[in-house]
């Protein structure tokens, strides 16, 4: 999961992927990172954390972290928020860019459109809300996919 500073969006999705996964037994290793660096080793915004919290997901112990190329080996999926986050990516991965992994969080829910998660960053608790039921929706639908799939 991934978004630019790793403290709004992304360590929600984390949070929130690896809840639903393992309610629906699935033994995934989910992860999050930032494309800027600015946060590292912080935890997650206040306001990220209390919507997870409302919604029974303790993301406090989670920290903040920079993307790495590596992390294009090591993970079978990276799903952005936004298009920059998708350019981002690719650039920092450079040779070990491999397209074919990284995904758009919202194609889930709006196949083919390029839809970002908004970033909640100077928002109200309001708009963590909506980016809280947002990614929640998606992380259900790519569940739900997987499972259908019989992959
Ligand atoms: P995020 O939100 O990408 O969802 O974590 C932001 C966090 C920090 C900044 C911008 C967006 N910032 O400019 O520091």
């Amino acid at each position: 999961m991934v978004c630019l500073g790793n403290i709004c969006r992304s360590p929600l999705a984390e949070g929130i992927m690896r809840q639903r996964a393992m309610e629906a037994g699935l033994n995934w290793e989910i992860d999050s990172a930032g494309t800027a660096f600015y946060h590292a080793g912080e935890p997650p915004h206040i306001q990220s954390q209390q919507v997870a919290r409302e919604n029974g997901i303790d993301i406090s112990t989670q920290r903040c972290r920079q993307f790495i190329a590596e992390d294009m080996l090591e993970f079978d999926r990276i799903y952005v928020m936004d298009g920059d986050n998708y350019l981002n990516v690719k650039r920092i991965s450079g040779q070990l860019w491999d397209g074919s992994k990284v995904k758009w969080m919202l194609h889930a829910l709006y196949p083919e459109q390029n839809k970002p998660v908004p970033d909640p960053y100077f928002g109200t608790q309001g708009d963590f809300e909506k980016v809280f039921d947002l990614l929640n929706n998606a992380c259900l639908r790519i569940i739900d996919k997987y499972v259908q799939a019989g992959e």
